[in-house]
This record gives C-alpha cells, structure tokens and sequence, in this order.
C-alpha cells in the first residue's frame, strides 16, 4: 500500500486535532507540521517556518517528499497558498484564493448566495465612501437590529449588531477610523437581523460534490449566558440536537451541494472543506456565513465521533473521487471546553507552567491550542491554551466528562466557561 507524507500547516487546536486523527490512518507515511505545537509534536515532527513565506513552506515540501499539504487556518488559503503550491505541481487539500473567497469577503458571499438561491439574509453593501448613504438606508428602513459587518477578514472581529441608532452611528465610525478594521471595512454589509439558533455544518468537499462530516455548536463568547466579547471559540458540542434527520437532509439538499453546485458552475470549483454557519429560523436554515476551513474548536469535536478515515477522505477530494466515499460516525456526543488564559480576549499573561494533563482519564482527549515547551516544562503560549473534550452516550455524560478532566488540569489564571453544551440541554428538554 503507497503511504503519504503530509505536510498540515497551521498551530491551533484544530491542527492537533488534525493531527491526532490522520495519524490514525494507515496511509499516513510521515507528518510534519509548519509551524504546529507541543501537541502536534506528538504524531511527527514540527518546522519552524514562516507559513505566510509560501516559497519557504514550498522548500519544506521538496526538502521531505511531501505528497499531500492540509491546510488548516484561513488566512493562508484566502492568501493563495493553494494557488502557489498547485503551481509547483504540490498537491493541496484546501480551496484556491478565489474559492476562499467565500470567506474571505462577505460581499462575495452574499452575491453568491443571492445568484444561486442559496436562503440567506437580506443584504445591501456599500463603500467605505458611502457610510452617509449607508446610515441613511438603516434610517429609513428602521428595522432593529441590524447587523453591520466589514467585508474582509477581521478576526471574528468586524461583526455589529445593532439595536438603534446611536449604536449604528457608533459602529460606522469605528469601521471607518479603527485602524484593525479599515481595511476589512472598505466595503460594508448590511444585513437584516436572523433570529433563531446558530449550527455549524462541516463538509468536505472535491469540485463536484459535497459529503457532510458532521455538525456542531460553536460557543463565541467569553462569558457564561454567551455574554461579552467574542472569541474564537470557548467550547463547542457535536452533534447538535436541533438538527433534526429532516433538516440535516434540507441542509444538504438546500445549501451544501448547491454551494458546491455553484461555485463549479462559476468557474471557481471548492475543494476542502466548507463550514456553512447557518441560523435555523422559523422559515427553515439560512447561512450567517461561510468559512472555507474546520472550525475552532469545532474540529476538535467533529474529528473524534468520525470512524471514517480523514487521510482517505482528504485523498479522494484531491482526487475527485469522493462518490466512492461514505461518512461513517459514532452516535456518541463529543464536548470540548477550552481553558484560556485570564483576561483573554483582551491583554493577559503567557510563560505558567501547565499541570495535570497526564492525570485526565484516558477516554478523555486534550488538544493543543497555545501551549510551548519551555526549560523542559509545558507552559502557557497564547489566549486559547488546551481544549479538553469528553464524549458519553448522552449530551449530559460528554459535557460531565469534559468538565470532570477540565478541574484536573492547572495553570495560573486560568478561565473557562462552565455552561458548554447547555444550549443541546435545553433543546432536548423542549
Ligand atoms: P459572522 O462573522 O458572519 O459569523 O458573524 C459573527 C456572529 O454574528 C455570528 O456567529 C452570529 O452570532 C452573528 N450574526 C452574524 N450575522 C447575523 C445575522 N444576519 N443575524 C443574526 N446574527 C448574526
Ligand atoms: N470557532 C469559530 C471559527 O473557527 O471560526
């Protein structure tokens, strides 16, 4: 049987995450990782290299045989990593620019849906010149609230919504003035307010069709009641009980293949894996937006229920053949808190040192995010540090579990949110 060097670029949770599954897969020759963690140290090697240098990564891939690059976050796909790397004849799992476009820009997105019939909110966008104009249209339309979002990529940051006026007013100069929006915010999108509860679909996908791994629930806030300001990601569940056969099959059938129906038919076929964020309304599921990579820390509670085998996946989207392949899953809930650093999302320290992995139960898994190994200690290394995931029969038993090992591990400041998964809970009592 050939086996396949792998190159995984990227050095959050998703990526151990990642590599934790594909080094399970007997195809699998060798990982390394650019630039990875302690936890991606574990399956293979890690290289320190510059992953926005797409020359140097391209010199990792012809200094170790690499036959397969996965690309984990999105900013070196909207960048072009694929498109650089296809063009040196390297094999890439991970959409080009162009396709990266539907998250990479909003406005895109929104155009998109809006040719292809795929529900979504209403929209209207504007120039950064045009935030009079913008303001104007908000007024008369009156509708409240209203959600204000920066065209490009901000970091989970370039997203307002608005309950009045003054707050619109508030909004708009910040999207013109902050100097970390400007940018994003050349052009703006106003959209109509959905209400209803946000999942998150995973689908992998080769140009011509798409196959649904699985779904989750994201938790973006810092606080507990997904109060204050928004994160990454401080935990996530899979899967989620909202989503019913029914509305998984509508989903499919209504927005992922059509997606993938639509970019081929505009000449920008997807390969990789799509992340529809969608709103379950009264008026049935419509996407809040795409992301053109795994979520995080969604990935880290898709990847650990799916039995299929991700390398074997991934080689038959590059090789467009994944008619042949079917999703196999546990029917176990996964629940994954994460341990941040106090003060995160704002300013906080990094350089604790990190106790207690080695005394969570071995059914139990921890994942990487901001960790480093320092004078032959694991510390602290950014806002996100572990994820620990726990899994059970019930959502109850999985969301036990993860918090069970959560208490075992230590650092200083250490803060999570003690409410993951509570949404799945109320859902099932209803
Ligand atoms: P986005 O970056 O587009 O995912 O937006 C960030 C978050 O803002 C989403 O996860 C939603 O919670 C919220 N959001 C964005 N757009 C809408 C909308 N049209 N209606 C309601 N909530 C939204
Ligand atoms: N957890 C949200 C994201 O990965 O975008």
């Amino acid at each position: 049987m050939k086996t396949y060097n792998v190159l995984l670029i990227g050095s959050g949770g998703r990526e151990h995450a990642l590599a934790w599954k594909m080094a399970q897969s007997p195809l699998l020759d060798h990982l390394y990782t650019v630039p990875g963690n302690p936890g991606t140290a574990q399956y293979g090697t890690n290289i320190s290299v510059d992953t926005s240098d797409f020359e140097k990564v391209l010199g990792v891939v012809n200094e170790h045989d690499i036959d397969i690059v996965v690309v984990g976050p999105e900013k070196p796909l909207v960048d072009g990593i694929t498109d650089f790397l296809t063009g040196k004849g390297v094999n890439v799992f991970g959409p080009t620019s162009r396709a990266a476009q539907l998250e990479g820009s909003k406005s895109f997105a929104k155009e998109f849906m809006q040719r292809h019939n795929i529900p979504t909110a209403a929209y209207k966008t504007f120039k950064s010149s045009q935030f009079d104009e913008a303001f104007e249209y908000i007024k008369t339309e009156n509708r409240y609230p209203v959600v204000l979002k920066a065209d490009g990529l901000a970091g989970g940051k370039g997203v307002f919504i608005c309950e009045n006026e003054t707050e619109v007013k508030k909004r708009l100069r910040q999207l013109s003035n902050d100097e970390k929006l400007k940018d994003a915010a050349s052009t703006l999108v106003v959209e109509e307010f959905m209400q209803g509860q946000e999942v998150s679909v995973f689908a992998i996908c080769d140009g011509e069709i798409a196959r649904v791994l699985h779904n989750a629930q994201d938790h973006k806030r810092i606080g507990e009641g997904d109060t204050g300001l928004n994160t990454g990601g401080m935990g996530a569940y899979a899967p989620a009980p909202l989503l019913t056969p029914e509305l998984k099959n509508e989903i499919e059938k209504s927005i992922i293949q059509p997606t993938i129906d639509g970019m081929k038919a505009d000449g920008n076929p997807y390969l990789g894996i799509l992340y529809a964020g969608l709103m379950i309304t009264e008026e049935g599921p419509k996407v809040v937006e795409y992301n053109c990579r795994f979520g995080d820390p969604e990935c880290q509670v898709i990847l650990p229920p799916l039995k299929s085998d991700l390398l074997d996946l991934i080689l038959a989207a590059t090789g467009s053949s994944l008619k042949n392949e079917i999703i196999q899953l546990t029917n176990r809930y996964y629940c994954s808190v994460v341990l941040a650093s106090g003060g995160y999302p704002s300013s906080y320290e990094k350089g604790f040192e990190i106790t207690g992995i080695s005394d969570i139960d071995k059914k139990s898994l921890v994942f990487h995010s901001g960790t480093a190994n320092k004078d032959g200690k694991l510390v602290t290394d950014g806002g996100r540090v572990l994820n620990v995931v726990g899994n059970g029969e019930k959502l109850q038993d999985a969301i036990d579990h993860a918090y069970k090992n959560v208490k075992r591990i230590t650092f200083k400041n250490s803060y999570y949110r003690s409410d993951i998964g509570k949404k799945g809970l109320k859902t099932l009592e209803s």
